[in-house]
């Protein structure tokens, strides 16, 4: 109805002297745009009556600050956007925060389904009031479409899945984007789902973890084998297998040693080729331990040539620009100190490393947040891992703060599971039967759910 009162011509060009006529007010509309469906249409088919549409389109970045990154490009969706029939213009915004962008062009209008009354972009919305104020602007809230959004379009996307180039890509996309990379430790198909879905709003945030890490300790715990490479590759690729089966999310893979240079390469071979985006190798030789053990002397390092040479290989072997090969410095580990870990990691990046990540099994980060300070004057670095394993106690921030780029939360879910169930069957034999064990339990109904097909 509002449509057909704007329609006659003439008193429109009568009064266009007087007063801006709406044409020439301009409607400011915020969106990611990766997955256009109805509701983005119908917001801007509504902003378009108010004057001309200019939409904010939410960088990589500014969308990797609250959630996860979008499927498509900017570029891509920036090329969708500049297409939609009733859109004027573009603009990139940097931020989730719309202020800068409305500081800057004062639109008469901005327009957003009042969805985000609630939830995470609660605080966003109140912004965008208190700044149209400044120039008498106006929020509309159209309602908003019942029956489809990002979300919904996202989780059928999940079932349907990924490819391996994609998955692939995707760690170079997230650390150009995100300022720390959250991964965590899967070592089948169940935990797998569980980094693919879990989710907490914190703030204005919708936290979750961006990719996953196929530990070596975890996948060989769950086998009952020890860490020491008896689990060989083609059972980690098994397990790998699985995980790949059922989710979208980008893994980096332990590769322990890697074996031989020659082994390495075809390591990376195979491990490119099913669409992982980065092996880790740890400068070690001889049977392998975990380096988290107690007792000290069990472990050689690596001369920094021959873990050199080892690097070269298995970056010759690489076929695409994006797979990654993270060098893992054990210095402070095997106590041979720090100047020794910085000298490694020189080496490392010279012989082509496309990441360092530094372990150590301190009880207090001091020894690797020391290590980042001093890592900061190299001129030439690449993005540097963290595993807080034994120094829990560091927080996100801090190690962001220190300069490092991908965080692996290692172990957590199976030391997790592992108390769960040893409670559940020291309680099913004390009791003599299951019902005590319960409360521990998931309802029979939510795990028939809990597995895509399982219902
Ligand atoms: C793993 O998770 O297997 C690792 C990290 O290699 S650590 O267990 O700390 O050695
Ligand atoms: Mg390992």
């Amino acid at each position: 109805m509002k449509n057909e009162k704007k329609k006659p011509q003439p008193r429109r060009a009568a009064t266009r002297a007087r007063r801006p006529t709406r044409a020439a007010k301009t409607v400011y509309v915020g969106m990611s745009a990766d997955l256009i469906h109805p509701g983005h249409l119908n917001i801007i088919r509504e902003a378009r009556k108010y004057g001309r549409v200019i939409v904010g389109l939410l960088t990589d970045g500014a969308i990797a600050s609250y959630k996860r990154l979008p499927f498509m490009s900017l570029e891509q969706r920036k090329q969708i956007v500049e297409n939609l029939k009733d859109v004027s213009e573009v603009v990139l915004q940097e931020t989730l925060d719309y202020v800068p962008n409305l500081r800057r062009l004062k639109p008469d209008f901005v327009v957003h389904g009042d969805d985000w009354r609630t939830g995470v972009q609660r605080e966003v919305r109140q912004r965008v009031i208190a700044a149209l104020q400044e120039w008498g602007g106006r929020l509309i809230e159209p309602r908003y479409t019942e029956g489809i959004s990002s979300s919904q379009l996202n989780n059928a996307l999940k079932e349907i899945g990924t490819t391996p180039g994609i998955r692939l890509k995707m760690l170079r996309r997230l650390l150009g984007v995100k300022d720390l990379v959250r991964v965590m430790e899967a070592h089948n198909g169940l935990t797998g789902l569980i980094v693919e879905k879990t989710r907490v709003a914190v703030g204005n945030q919708s936290r979750e973890f961006d990719a996953q890490w196929l530990s070596s300790l975890t996948d060989s715990t769950a086998k009952g084998r020890p860490d020491n490479g008896s689990v060989d590759l083609t059972s980690r690729l098994t397990t790998l297998n699985n995980i790949l089966e059922i989710t979208t999310k980008p893994i980096l893979f332990d590769g322990d040693s890697g074996g031989l240079a020659e082994h390495f390469a075809i390591m990376v071979k195979t491990l490119e080729r099913m669409g992982i985006s980065a092996v880790i190798i740890e400068d070690k030789v001889g049977l392998k331990e975990n380096s988290l053990l107690e007792k000290e002397g069990g472990q050689q390092q690596d001369s920094i040539a021959n873990f050199c040479h080892k690097i070269r290989f298995g970056k010759q072997a690489q076929f695409t620009d994006d797979f990654m090969v993270i060098a893992r410095i054990e210095s402070l580990i095997l106590g041979a100190g720090m100047e020794d870990a910085l000298r490694r990691a020189e080496a490392y990046i010279a012989a082509g490393a496309d990441g360092i990540m530094i372990h150590s099994k301190s009880k207090d980060p001091g020894e690797v947040l020391h290590f980042c300070r001093e890592y900061r004057r190299f001129p030439r670095r690449v993005p540097l891992v963290a595993v807080p394993s034994t120094y829990s106690q560091v927080s996100e921030q801090e190690l962001a703060a220190a300069g490092v780029r991908i965080v692996i939360y290692a172990n957590q879910l199976l030391r997790s599971a592992y108390p769960a169930m040893a409670r559940t069957a020291e309680s099913i034999l004390r009791h003599g039967r299951a019902l005590e064990s319960e409360a521990e339990c998931l309802p029979i109904r939510e795990i028939l759910r809990l597995i895509p097909g399982g219902e």
